[in-house]
């Protein structure tokens, strides 16, 4: 059923890779707003939903709903261009621009100034100021100037969501954000991911396995299991389930205080 209090509905989604099920009978549903994460074990099924949700790969059956639009059969870039941004297969950093330079671009990839080319000089201005707070944000601050390629890989981890956020996509799609950074790196992603969510207003879906930090930014989390949604709560509810403690959390509890 098609509802619009979601942005995001997916209705019994699959996906087969030969016999096997990569994603078995999803339906879920994102609101506007809603900082929603999804956990399970390796091989659960995670990457290949995002997938199917960006358009890099089509489902076998079910249904993609995008703000009432059906999108299960269009490309990747139409759902690009609707808003749904994910990370990081579709983001590139260009090695010699400065991070500046790359945000900026990115701003001015905004779908409004493709409709807009004699706009003003000032409105260059603007983007600049907002490639600022993106930069901020994602704790670049200080490196505006600094050639992206000469950047350690947590920034540039960084640049690279930054990049994403100056998109503005509607729905915005992480998964593994702190995947193969350095154990001095991982805090800083975690921070980003906080100051993304403490900042509001974007509908976020992540994939994670940083439970500390899955429980403290997240609305709502997904638990999937062999392909499918085995558990659909707050916070508080998923970590006292006791088919999710079994499936994956292996005795996470929340530590007190
Ligand atoms: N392109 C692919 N071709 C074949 N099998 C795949 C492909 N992508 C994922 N799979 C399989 O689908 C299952 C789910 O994988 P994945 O979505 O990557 O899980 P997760 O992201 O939760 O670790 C795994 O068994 C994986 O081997
Ligand atoms: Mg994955």
């Amino acid at each position: 059923m098609v509802s619009s209090q979601y942005i995001l509905q997916t209705e019994n989604l699959s996906r087969l890779f030969g016999g096997q099920v990569a994603v078995n009978a999803v339906s879920l549903g994102v609101r506007a707003g809603e900082f929603k994460s999804i956990i399970g074990p390796n091989g659960a099924g995670k990457t290949t939903l995002f997938n199917l949700i960006s358009g890099m790969l089509p489902p076998s059956s079910g249904r993609i709903i995008f703000e009432g639009q059906d999108i299960t059969r269009r490309p990747a870039y139409y759902r690009s261009r609707l808003g749904i941004g994910r990370s990081f297969q579709m983001t590139t950093i260009f090695p010699n621009l400065t991070v500046l330079e790359n945000v900026r671009l990115a701003v001015q990839s905004r779908e409004p100034h493709a409709f807009n080319f004699w706009q003003p000089a000032s409105r260059f201005g603007g983007d600049e100021e907002t490639a600022f707070a993106i930069l901020d944000m994602v704790m670049l601050g200080g490196r505006e100037l600094q050639t992206a390629q000469t950047l350690s890989h947590g920034d540039k981890r960084k640049l690279e969501i930054g990049i994403l956020l100056a998109t503005n996509p509607r729905l915005l799609l992480l998964d593994e954000p702190t995947a193969g950074m350095s154990r001095d790196d991982v805090p800083g992603i975690i921070e980003v991911v906080q100051r993304i969510k403490r900042a509001g207003g974007r509908t976020v879906m992540l994939v994670e396995h940083k439970m500390d930090m899955v429980m403290s930014v997240s609305d709502s989390v997904m638990v999937m299991h062999y392909g499918e949604l085995i558990a659909d709560g707050s916070p508080q509810e998923i970590a006292q389930n006791e088919t999710v403690q079994s499936a994956y959390l292996g005795g996470y509890t929340e530590r007190a205080g």
